[in-house]
């Protein structure tokens, strides 16, 4: 697509459209190896090659990233109170309309997808798409069977809503057991709405997959880092 340099620049994240044009009137910017200097010159952006102060810029359409929601951040791009997914990424990606793709509530940890790309998010949170989203529910009572085949058949909650089946495992039983619960669905409160209304309670949640993608374990808390292309793709047909 032709589109204006300092747009385009701009676009990737590092810089603002000022600090892009500020690039180009100085001649920092090159396209295919000849210096630009003029901030609306239009260029392809699928093929030329942009490098500033001789460094080779990576032309992305979107962004992905892999987020590890602590508990206290709120699944938003701004709010008045707390801080958000969003500030938890680095400056780097500042120019870019990044959201979260699927909230987390304030107290859920765990993986955030954070993009750019609208019909992405839309294709990945859509549950006629069947992507399933896996969690780890720690649950405040020991979990029954009837409890289990309940919320895997497909729960009613309290106020009448119909759940899709959901796909259940037990990773440690007990007085507070660890169960792994995978949904295609991202009802509000979802899962601790599920268990509330098999008669049990959900004490610590975190997502741990989504599609095909596990949450990578060398993130702590907090920390980011975009995902490969590979796991892109992965996240949607995993
Ligand atoms: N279900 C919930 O109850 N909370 C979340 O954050 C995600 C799914």
């Amino acid at each position: 697509m032709l589109q204006r340099l300092d747009k385009l620049i701009s676009s990737q994240g590092k810089y603002s459209r000022k600090e892009a044009q500020e690039l180009i009137k100085s001649g920092a910017v090159k396209v295919d190896g000849i210096a630009v200097r003029d901030r609306g010159a239009k260029v392809d952006d699928s093929t030329c090659s942009v490098s500033i102060n001789g460094e080779e810029m990576k032309l992305e359409k979107f962004v992905y990233l892999m987020l590890n929601k602590p508990k206290g951040v709120v699944s938003a791009t701004n709010d008045g109170t707390n801080k958000t997914v969003i500030d938890l990424i680095s400056d780097e990606y500042k120019g870019r309309n990044l959201f979260p793709a699927g909230r987390l509530d304030i107290t859920t940890t765990g993986f955030v997808l954070i993009t750019d790309d609208g019909d992405f998010a839309h294709r990945i949170l859509s549950p006629k798409n069947h992507i399933e989203k896996t969690y780890e529910a720690r649950l405040a009572e020991a979990v029954t069977e009837e409890q289990l085949r309940a919320v895997a058949e497909g729960i009613v909650l309290k106020d009448g809503t119909e759940c899709l089946p959901a796909k259940l495992r037990v990773l440690e039983s007990g007085e507070n057991p660890l169960v792994e619960i995978k949904i295609c669905e991202g009802k509000y409160h979802q899962i601790k709405r599920m268990f509330a209304a098999a008669g049990n309670g959900v004490i610590e949640l975190k997502r741990t997959k989504m599609g095909g993608v596990e949450l990578d374990n060398n993130l702590s808390e907090g920390e980011f880092r975009p995902l490969t292309p590979d796991e892109v793709k992965l996240v949607e047909n995993g």
